[in-house]
């Protein structure tokens, strides 16, 4: 088994960059998922996943380490047995759309070819967020139960959470400081060694249980955070002043952090958080504070939908049967990932009110949704409101002085102000609310 040699297993969003991180540090890497169709499409070379690290697309990288042969992508765990020294797991648990139950199965399955594989003296390194406790609770018992090893002993297991964002994956998975906790301190050892020679970054080490907790607070944090705004936008519209300017005087307080509002709050991560928490205890109701974020954030399409209506009907307009025009479908900016995607919710909400929706993203493959159009120039004619769901880098070399007139002067919702550069003309952008 070659030190240098490991196996990350789950090649999505977090896995592919993270495995080609590996390789760029001079690893082979056996990168292993279930899904045939991924695994053909990176055999040709061909990334699913918008990534950019410092102006290499990931497309490269991957032709790179395949030509190389130090990225060998495969459905197949059984070709990475007695070779590797560490399998890192990046399978996470996802959540229902509809009912929020948490999805166990593919986690559990990992963890059970995994049990099937494992060796003496390897380490298995868990890096997707967990409910808190997961590892002792779930993964141990499963892993032991197969392999009939001793878990600590025979081999290492560790928990550190990915806590990079899409879209610069790479970049943070070599800068960013990890927090690290092993079931032995020798299995914190032994992953603390691994990481750092991925990231410059410091490593933290903790406990088991701490680890998999801090992921959580650190993204139901973000969520509180973003809560506050999207709640401050209706009292800014209360007081008649501008959310932008009242956040801006708010932020020269050198103690306040008041963050950018948006189409609301979306990704594998931050809308998860709180479910996960909530499931990792008994009484359920002891984050309020918590639940209402949540509940602010996940709100936030239907408030812009009202709040377009509201604009149109100054202008004497109504929704129902008016053009709107979405722009990225992203879960944010730079992101081709839709899941929970509030940009995708913007576009449903405006949808159930009765409008006309169009939207074009130029990462997100065609057809994954029925209101998905094929060019800027289709997704603009004739829109009577415009909203900005995640702003793509493409967007910035589209010919706005062309495409721009074959709207209908729209009402513009574009929370991050994305777009006012772009315009032929000032336009009353950024209204939230
Ligand atoms: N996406 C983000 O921005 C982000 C950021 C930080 C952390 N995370 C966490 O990282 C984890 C992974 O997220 P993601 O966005 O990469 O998810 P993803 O769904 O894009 O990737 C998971 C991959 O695992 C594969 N898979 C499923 N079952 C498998 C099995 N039994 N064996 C091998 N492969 C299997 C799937 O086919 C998929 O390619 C999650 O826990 C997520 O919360 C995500």
């Amino acid at each position: 088994m070659d030190k240098k040699c490991i196996s990350v297993v789950g090649l999505g969003f977090i896995g592919l960059p993270l495995a080609l991180s590996f390789c760029e540090k001079g690893f082979q890497v056996y990168g292993v998922d279930v899904d045939p169709g991924k695994i053909d499409l990176l055999q040709r070379g061909m990334a699913y996943v918008t990534e950019d690290d410092d102006g290499v697309p990931l497309d490269a990288h991957l032709k790179k380490h395949l030509a190389a042969g130090t990225f060998i992508p495969t459905t197949e765990m059984e070709h990475t047995r007695a070779k590797v020294s560490a399998y890192v797991v990046t399978v996470g648990i996802p959540v229902h759309p509809s009912g929020g139950q948490l999805i166990y199965e593919p986690l559990d399955a990992a963890i059970d070819a995994l049990g099937s594989v494992i060796m003496r003296g390897q380490l298995i390194l868990l890096r997707p967020t967990l409910v808190p406790g997961t590892v002792e609770q779930r993964l141990l018992p499963r892993l032991t139960a197969v392999s009939k090893l001793a878990a600590g002993s025979d081999f290492h297991v560790a928990y550190a959470a990915e806590r990079v964002a899409e879209g610069r994956a790479m970049k943070e998975f070599r800068t960013l400081d990890v927090v690290v906790g092993g079931l032995t301190p020798a299995c914190t050892q032994r992953a603390s060694e691994l990481l750092a020679e991925l990231t410059d970054g410091a490593i933290h080490q903790t406990d088991l249980r701490t680890s998999q907790l801090a992921k959580v607070v650190e993204n139901v944090q973000r969520d509180v955070n973003l809560a506050i705004v999207n709640e401050l936008a209706k009292v800014a519209q209360a007081h008649e002043v501008d959310l932008y300017h009242l956040i801006e005087m708010t932020n020269t307080h050198p103690r306040v952090q008041l963050l950018m509002p948006s189409v609301g709050v979306g990704g594998f991560c931050i809308p998860n958080a709180y479910l996960y928490l909530r499931d990792s205890v008994e009484d359920k109701d002891m984050m309020p504070l918590f639940e209402t974020a949540r509940a602010v954030n996940a709100g936030v399409p239907h408030r812009l939908v009202e709040a377009a209506a509201l604009r149109l009907q100054d202008r004497g307009r109504r929704l129902t049967g008016t053009r709107v025009a979405v722009l990225g479908l992203g879960m944010k900016d730079g992101s081709n990932d839709t899941r929970q995607s509030p940009a995708v919710d913007c576009a449903l909400a405006f949808a159930a009110a009765g409008a006309d929706v169009r939207a074009f993203d130029p990462t997100v493959p065609r057809a994954t949704f029925d209101f998905q159009v094929e060019t800027m120039a289709e997704c603009l004619e004739s829109a009577a409101v415009v909203v900005v769901g995640a702003w793509q880098p493409e967007f910035e070399s589209v010919p706005w002085k062309d495409v721009w007139p074959l709207t209908d002067t729209p009402v513009i919702i574009d929370p991050r102000h994305r777009l006012d550069t772009f315009l032929p003309s000032p336009q009353p952008s950024g209204q939230l609310s």
